[in-house]
């Protein structure tokens, strides 16, 4: 493991890069600063690595992203309507940073914080725990919750995600990675030739504010259904009333799960070109599948080349957008004495030809 300076943040606070390497071939890089991973070099069918994940070269470029770039997202993962929610009887008012919504823990969440860290090794994997108090009203939110993250990757290539969180006040948490993936590598065009498969029947259509209007809607028929593997651009740009509201897909997909918690495929992505796979499974009930239609080619990411249009998507393992205002939704509140635990592994693999 390799553990080197990243730069400080105008706070003043030291920010560090740590290496992590496997026998697989799979070397990620995780910073302290929002417990980002900056990057995953994932081997193609002939062995050569390459960086599959969007990012930037430098702590600047986290400091200015608006993206979520390989970062961790808290308290709250996607949308709450209006930045408001009551619980227990009370009303809460929180941050709104997206069109008059709370979006991913308001204007500073957990991707803006520096973590404390700490590097293990356990039999032949090798980790790093990131911890993270956010304060009571932090960004609106009652309660202090204390929160932990830890990567481990294994000599099989999986980076297994736990997270765990705890609160001295009742108060909604839902935490997320937000990785953005590119197998054919960063910088290499967009990501509408990758194969997608989503064990997910059913998703939650938007309103205009992607927002979960709470119906849970059959994606048979749509172009929702990657229950068998498809091309994400296959029908991204079909004459679709949410595919319009999204300007591709952003949205939250229900995950076929036997019982709630169990961990579960959730997504396999493959590009077909270089073998590159990815198999994200999920103790969490809900995925967002985001196709990167907010990416303009505006901001420069690693060795400076413009985050394009659709060149990463993202797969948030999450509970449901906006669920403290969705009493059918699974909850997402956590109170005293309860745990938050969920666990999410990415395991990249080589496919076949
Ligand atoms: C959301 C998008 C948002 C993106 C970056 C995704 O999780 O669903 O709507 O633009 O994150 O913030």
């Amino acid at each position: 493991m390799i553990r080197e300076p990243f730069g400080t943040t105008p706070e003043g606070t030291a920010v560090e890069r740590f290496t992590l390497a496997s026998a697989s071939g799979v070397t990620i890089n995780v910073l302290s600063y929002g417990g980002v991973i900056q990057s995953v070099f994932a081997p193609d069918r002939a062995g050569t690595l390459a960086d599959v994940t969007l990012g930037y070269d430098s702590l600047d470029g986290y400091l200015r992203d608006k993206s979520y770039l390989g970062a961790l997202v808290g308290r709250y993962a996607n949308r709450i309507r209006a930045g408001r929610f009551s619980l227990d009887g009370r009303g809460y008012t929180l941050a709104t940073n997206a069109g008059g919504n709370h979006l991913h823990g308001g204007n500073r969440g957990f991707n803006k914080a520096v973590w404390t860290t700490e590097p293990f090794a356990d039999g032949e994997n090798i980790g790093l725990r990131l911890d993270h108090v956010s304060p009571d009203g932090d960004e609106g939110y009652p309660g202090k919750v204390t929160a932990r993250v830890t990567y481990t990757l294994t000599p099989d290539g999986e980076i297994v995600i736990d997270f765990l969180a705890t609160a001295d006040a009742p108060t909604p948490v839902n935490l997320t990675q937000h990785s953005y993936f590119n197998l054919a590598g960063t910088g290499v065009g967009d990501i509408l030739g990758h194969t997608l498969e989503i064990a997910a029947s059913r998703f939650t259509p938007v309103d205009a504010q992607l927002i979960p209007t709470g119906e849970l809607r059959p994606v048979q028929g749509t172009p929702f259904d990657f229950t068998t593997p498809e091309r994400v651009g296959a029908r991204i740009n079909d004459d679709d009333e949410q595919l319009r509201l999204a300007g591709g897909y952003d949205h939250n997909f229900v995950v076929d799960h036997n019982a709630l918690s169990e961990l579960v495929l959730a997504a396999r992505l493959t590009d077909p070109l270089s073998g590159r796979g990815l198999d994200v499974h999920t103790t969490e009930p809900g995925m967002q599948c985001y196709s990167g239609n907010f990416l303009d080619g505006t901001v420069a990411g690693k060795g400076g080349v413009p985050l394009t249009y659709r060149s990463g998507l993202a797969l948030e393992t999450q509970h449901f957008p906006n669920s403290p205002n969705e009493p059918a939704f699974p909850s997402t509140i956590l109170r005293p004495g309860a745990e938050h635990r969920s666990r999410t592994v990415y395991h990249f693999v080589v496919r076949p030809a």
